[in-house]
């Protein structure tokens, strides 16, 4: 990634690694001290299996840090408490952090790899879908306030990535779906190919098949990767990937959060390819196959009846005026390909809100 320093990240991706992760490593401590810093119920769910793989109690070793992972506690509060627990167990100007856990997990241990002691290097180890194909990879990390989601934060590159299958097995089904969302929206914005694996691969993908989910969590993260090289800090082309997000969003915050990111995210990007149908945009059959790909995933595709469309209207007007004054959305054009579009009205916005409102 293209910077001051210049920085990159190794990102290893397989099945079956995680029995020599900690001699997988060793290479990228350059004799720095690692400390973990683990979600909890990842630890305690997978602690049997260390064990019976060699590696030593975590829960006896004072450079194992269990973190309780939610979003709630992705917070400064969070922060200030890990960084003092690293402090008592001696972590110094020559520690590494290494994450391993979801998205909170891997924002809120990025976030103080990058001000502990004014900056240490880390390392991701992401254990949900999300956070494999899509926060592992990037460098963004940062935390919540009050008045809204990650309004703190850096950009601070993980020297490494390593992303390996086998976590996804105990993945709760509720959180694969949401990471689908995300997936699906990778494949929109540029892999026509993965789209086609997704269609094509349903019962496989569902059933964990480590063949299956190493075909599709690599292309996301190619196609992630890639994006962010180009575009460390999101000044332009990073933008693609808030496909469905400006609507994902806004509609998120309406319904103080119980929508879910990945189902808010699905809502998005039907009302993005309706967008682009409505501006003469779109290619034939592109917003069915949407739907039917989020349908397989039982991930939502219109707006609860419940949630106002005027309320999810002015929370996007909001956004804007914090956020720079332009509504920038991004919309499919076809299978893998996008468009970026400033100039929408809210008069077209409001159209197809409405046409997706339940009964
Ligand atoms: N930095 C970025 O670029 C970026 C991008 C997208 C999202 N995010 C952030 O990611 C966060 C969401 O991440 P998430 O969805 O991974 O949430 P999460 O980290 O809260 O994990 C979801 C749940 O799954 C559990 N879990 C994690 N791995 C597991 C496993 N292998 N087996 C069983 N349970 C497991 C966790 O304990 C948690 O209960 C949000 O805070 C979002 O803002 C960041
Ligand atoms: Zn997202």
């Amino acid at each position: 990634v293209p910077g001051e320093p210049a920085s990159h990240s190794r990102i290893t991706i397989g099945k079956g690694f995680l029995a020599e992760l900690p001699a997988l490593i060793e290479p990228y401590l350059n004799g720095r001290s690692p400390f973990w810093i683990w979600d909890q119920k990842v630890l305690l769910g997978w602690r049997q299996q260390l064990l019976d793989w060699g590696w030593p109690d975590p829960l006896q070793d004072a450079k194992v840090i269990p973190f309780v992972a939610s979003e709630a506690e992705k917070r400064l509060a969070a922060i200030e408490q890990l960084a003092s627990t690293l402090i008592l167990r001696g972590a110094d100007r020559g520690a590494m952090l290494i994450a391993v856990g979801g998205g909170v997990t891997g924002d809120v241990a990025g976030f103080l790899s990058s001000i502990y002691m004014r900056g240490i290097p880390c390392l991701q180890v992401p254990t949900t879908l999300l956070a494999q194909v899509d926060s592992s990879v990037g460098g963004k990390t940062g935390v919540d306030l009050e008045l809204g989601k990650n309004l703190l934060g850096t950009f601070h590159q993980p020297r490494a990535v390593w992303i390996d299958m086998q976590f996804l097995e105990s993945l709760p089904v509720e959180e694969f779906r949401q990471g689908m969302a995300e997936v699906i929206k990778t494949a929109m914005i540029g892999d026509a190919r993965l789209w086609e694996h997704l269609e094509l691969n349903r019962e496989a993908i569902g059933g964990r098949d480590p063949e299956a989910l190493l075909q599709m969590v690599s292309a996301c993260v190619r196609l992630k990767a890639e994006v962010v090289r180009q575009d460390a800090r999101e000044s332009g082309l990073r933008r693609v990937l808030n496909l469905g997000h400006t609507v994902g969003h806004a509609l998120e915050k309406v319904s103080a959060y119980t929508v879910r990111h990945g189902d808010a995210v699905a809502i998005g990007m039907v009302a993005a390819a309706k967008l682009s149908l409505l501006r003469g945009k779109l290619q034939e059959g592109v917003l069915e196959r949407l739907r039917a790909l989020c349908g397989d995933w039982e991930l939502p595709v219109g707006i609860p009846a419940e949630f106002r469309i005027e309320d999810i209207l002015s929370s996007l007007q909001a956004d804007k005026k914090i956020f720079g004054g332009i509504l920038h959305f991004i919309l499919p054009v076809s299978i893998g390909r996008v468009d970026e579009e400033d100039d929408l009205s809210m008069v077209e916005l409001a159209e197809v809100l409405a046409s997706m409102q339940c009964k």
